[in-house]
């Protein structure tokens, strides 16, 4: 026993940071960051609190599944920094949205919510939980260096979540690690309002782009191809592949060495950029609100992220 998807849902900040807007803050422009990354424009949060992104990502996901928060057997946070050091971002959630089951959050930094997932699944083998709220959530722009132009134009804020139930779903899914302190590290820092502020001392996100964009290629090929062998299923039988949203380059690369259509990836970098622990469960939260999934659809999904760390899995939608 794994679990079935009941319901999903999201939630990003209301303000829209373009490119036009980001080359007035680093020396770039929107073509630079079109054509290296994909990426149009992010949301960031201003007025929001991750607390509120969370919240909101959750109840619709509730709503969408017909679940109650009182049926709520566990809820797990994939976010690498909460909005407290403790309590942690699920406790806020179970609090915000009446719930009374345990929660706690879970650190991967972009691969969280697929570990989140294998970590329900977990409890759902145990028997030990019959409903799970899995909420994926980060403010990276709130750990960027406003004044690096290399990093900043890269990420945005976002929250996505799913409702698990009882069935068998998960068709696999395979985890990795590799310990590195060089390719990508957000240190511990100020957490506070406002959001962004040029000038500040406060540590911030470091990046080696170009280990991190080969790491990620590698990590997202490989784990695609091994957890599509391990589900038992061809390639070509995978309706959807979402991948997270870190760079079209890297999507497309990875995409050439696999043998899935490139009208089967779900992409929404262009309106998001990297929202880290989010970008999976936003990607699938706009695919199920669209329309698009049929039950018995094959989903792939595959991330990866600082740690580093790297995620991938297989799953059949039925709601
Ligand atoms: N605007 C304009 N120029 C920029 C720029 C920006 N925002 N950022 C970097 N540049 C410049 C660099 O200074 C460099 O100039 P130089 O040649 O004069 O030194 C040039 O562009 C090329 O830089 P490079 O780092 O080689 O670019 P790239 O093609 O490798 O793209 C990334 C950089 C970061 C977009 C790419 O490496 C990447 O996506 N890596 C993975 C990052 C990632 O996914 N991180 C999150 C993981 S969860």
């Amino acid at each position: 026993m794994s679990f079935r998807i009941l319901g999903t849902g999201k939630s990003v900040p209301s303000y829209v940071l373009t490119n036009d807007e980001m080359a007035t803050i680093v020396d770039t422009s929107d073509e630079w960051i079109r054509t290296r990354t994909g990426i149009r424009e992010r949301r960031v949060c201003t007025t929001e609190s991750l607390s509120d992104l969370t919240t909101e990502a959750s109840k619709l996901a509730l709503e969408d599944a017909g679940v109650s928060p009182e049926e709520l057997d566990l809820i797990i946070c994939a976010t690498f920094r909460g909005e407290y050091c403790s309590p942690a971002q699920s406790c806020i959630v179970q609090r915000n949205i009446g719930a009374t089951c345990p929660a706690f959050d879970v650190n991967a930094a972009c691969s969280g919510f697929i570990y989140s997932l294998d970590v329900a699944a977990g409890f759902f083998a145990r028997k030990t939980v019959k409903k799970v709220l899995v909420v994926a959530a980060d403010n990276v722009t709130n750990s960027v260096d406003w004044e690096d132009r290399s990093t900043c134009v890269l990420f945005g804020d976002g929250c996505g979540a799913a409702v698990l139930g009882e069935g068998d779903d998960l068709l696999s899914v395979n985890l990795k690690t590799k310990g590195d302190l060089d390719s990508l590290v957000i240190p511990h820092g100020e957490n506070t309002f406002p959001k962004y502020e040029l000038g500040s001392q406060r540590p911030t996100l470091r990046m080696n782009g170009r280990e991190v964009y080969k790491f990620a290629v590698g990590a997202m090929s490989e784990g695609l191809e091994k957890a599509i062998r391990d589900a038992g299923v061809e390639q070509e039988d995978i309706n959807f592949v979402i991948p997270h949203q870190a760079n079209i380059r890297i999507i497309d690369a990875a995409r050439h060495k696999l043998h899935i259509p490139e009208d089967r990836y779900v992409c929404n970098i262009d309106r998001y950029g990297n929202t880290s622990a989010a970008s999976v469960p936003i990607a699938l939260d706009e695919i199920n609100r669209a329309g698009k999934l049929k039950n018995g659809d094959l989903i792939a999904m595959s991330a990866f992220g600082a740690g580093l760390t790297s995620a991938s899995c297989v799953l059949r939608w039925n709601k």
